[in-house]
């Protein structure tokens, strides 16, 4: 399973930031970037964008603070590529985010955008998570939100705007397929807090098809 979706990422790479600005009509910039404000976070501090893709997190982190220490993992080496192509600033590290080798209480921030949906071992990804933050750090949490009339058009649109553009489905099928087979924002909060987080505050856009949840590790 893990071996199959890095494969996918390692095909997609190519066409993943075309296809995000396709598929969310270029919102999905100012969706991370929402996200991203509400962590208010503070200058000079140390940052993990987990599952980080071809940056966009890192990149946007290091605009509202370019002090930062930001580092981006991630298990796929296109998506990497593509990365340190775009952000020469950040410091990349091919991993799988069940198992990092960061020393326990390394970062003040943990960002996390459409990766533990695709992860099967949620909550050893969440233990190491919750290990390597430092006390009072926080965890941001970003993905799609709830199922709903309007998310089952938006499926249907996505399936369509990929046999457009890409003249192939597949890969956007097991998007829209694992989406709705994740958890709910109100059960991923259950998660996180059976995983030892302390909840701050979660925000729902886009009539709830977008959530991002910001946790604690007290
Ligand atoms: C949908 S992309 C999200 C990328 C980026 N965070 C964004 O918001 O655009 C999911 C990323 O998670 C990565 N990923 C999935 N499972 C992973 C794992 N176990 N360890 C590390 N990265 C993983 C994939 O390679 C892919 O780049």
């Amino acid at each position: 399973m893990t071996n199959k979706i890095k494969n996918l990422f390692n095909r997609i790479s190519n066409k993943y930031d075309f296809m995000n600005n396709i598929i969310s009509f270029g919102l999905h910039n100012f969706i991370k970037r929402e996200a991203i404000k509400s962590l208010k976070i503070e200058p000079g501090s140390k940052v993990l964008d987990l599952c980080c893709g071809t940056g966009d997190l890192g990149r946007i982190i290091k605009k509202i603070q370019p002090t930062c220490d930001v580092i981006g993992v991630d298990f796929s080496s296109e998506m990497l590529k593509i990365a340190r192509r775009k952000n020469p600033n950040i410091t990349y590290w091919e991993l799988d985010a069940t198992s990092l080798p960061f020393e326990k209480n390394s970062f003040n921030y943990i960002v996390m955008g459409f990766g533990l949906r695709n992860i099967p071992e949620k909550n050893k990804t969440l233990g190491e998570i919750y290990r390597i933050l430092k006390n009072n750090g926080e965890f941001l949490h970003l993905d799609f939100g709830e199922q709903n009339h309007l998310s089952f058009l938006y499926d249907n649109l996505i399936l369509f705007l990929s046999r457009l553009f890409l003249k192939n489905t597949k890969e956007y099928k097991y998007l829209v397929i694992s989406k709705n087979r994740f958890l709910k924002p109100s059960e991923l909060i259950e998660l996180f807090k059976f995983n030892r987080f302390e909840y701050i505050k979660h925000k729902n856009m886009f009539w709830n098809m977008i959530s991002f949840q910001i946790m604690r590790k007290p």
